[in-house]
């Protein structure tokens, strides 16, 4: 997976270029109904001067979580710390994480679903009551000690919404689904990164690119980069249609932003498996990848396109799929 331009994972590079990344619900394209509904909920929290709601955000990679999250610090007025599930591994990191919170603060914890079930459970009073409940000591001498926390706004983040208990889940007050975007807000926000870049980019070459970016803007951004490499060696002032279409080709990505690993997986699904039915791990396997790569990155994005069906009993390649590798699909000859 490391060098997959097309995953929706986040990168070291990605992260030096927080430039790019909306600092207000206005600047933040798309998601309308999520922006409306923490508008309003954030402007009620700012005149109850209480603090808003915990938020849970889920949805694939690089659609905007952790940007939506910096956001709503910054429209609270309010510090944000950020933690992430994997790296919380014992009560007391947690403990820590919570005790340097102030009033009013975001605790954004990404990758919520990754954190262990024993630690949740400090979490629970912490999010209700503001408190948490920490047993000090081993055995024959540990005793309870209470913590008062100060009021705080807590928003997870995870690409798995069906792996969070449902106690953690139930003490959201706000959860948001993040869909793919549109190819009309792709176009804006590949504009914006554009002028960020100061690198022109024709009308025609934004519709390409929106179209090939697997209607995620992390990977919209990520191409947009690639392109506008070739555009400087090749001595081009500004991306044209032309240029985008050959550096995306060149860059292994076809015209319905399907890149390698898709192929494989639908290849792979259509002539080893006939088609399917077939469980996620067996495909995997035969790709090479892990379950978790296939499941959060690979599948969400073909099954939004309809190149697969999930069927109780496994994974089945369409039509749609059939057509685009250009196999006969032979199941009407029996
Ligand atoms: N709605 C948006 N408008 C403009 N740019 C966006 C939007 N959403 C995301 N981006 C851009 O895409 C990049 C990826 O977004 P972000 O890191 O928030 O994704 P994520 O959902 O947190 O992904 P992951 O699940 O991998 O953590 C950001 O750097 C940002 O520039
Ligand atoms: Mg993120």
């Amino acid at each position: 997976m490391e060098d997959r331009i097309v995953d929706g994972e986040e990168k070291q590079e990605d992260i030096f270029e927080k430039n790019i990344r909306p600092q207000s619900l206005d600047e933040y394209v798309g998601q309308k109904e999520i922006k409306e509904n923490l508008r309003i909920f954030i402007k009620a929290a700012l005149l109850r001067e209480e603090p808003l709601d915990h938020v849970l955000l889920y949805g694939p990679p690089g659609l905007g979580k952790t940007t939506l999250a910096h956001i709503i610090a910054n429209e609270l007025g309010s510090n944000i710390k950020t933690a992430s599930g994997p790296s919380i591994e014992k009560t007391g990191d947690l403990a820590a994480i919570l005790s340097t919170l102030e009033p009013g603060d975001v605790l954004f914890i990404d990758e919520i679903h990754r954190m262990p079930k024993f630690i949740e459970e400090v979490l629970y009073p912490a999010m209700e009551d503001f408190e948490i409940d920490l047993v000090i000591g081993t055995d024959g001498k540990s005793r309870n000690i209470k913590i008062d926390l100060p009021p705080f706004t807590l928003v997870g983040a995870t690409t798995r919404a069906g792996d969070i208990s449902s106690p953690l889940r139930d003490r959201f007050g706000i959860i948001s689904k993040l869909e793919y975007y549109n190819a009309e807000e792709l176009k804006q926000i590949i504009k914006r990164t554009s002028r960020v870049f100061d690198m022109p980019i024709d009308e025609d070459a934004a519709e390409e690119l929106s179209k090939r970016c697997r209607k995620t803007p992390r990977i919209a951004n990520r191409l947009f980069k690639r392109i506008r490499d070739f555009a400087l060696v090749e001595g081009h002032t500004h991306i044209t249609k032309e240029l985008a279409i050959e550096s995306l080709n060149r860059l292994k990505v076809d015209q319905y932003g399907l890149d390698s690993i898709d192929i494989e997986y639908l290849t792979s699904l259509i002539t080893k498996f006939n088609g399917g039915p077939v469980g996620v791990e067996t495909i995997a396997t035969s790709i090479g990848e892990e379950v978790s790569t296939v499941e959060d990155v690979v599948e969400p994005f073909l099954l939004q396109e309809g190149f697969i069906k999930r069927t109780p009993r496994g994974r089945m390649a369409t039509e749609k799929a059939y057509d685009h590798l250009k196999i006969r699909h032979n199941e009407s000859l029996f």
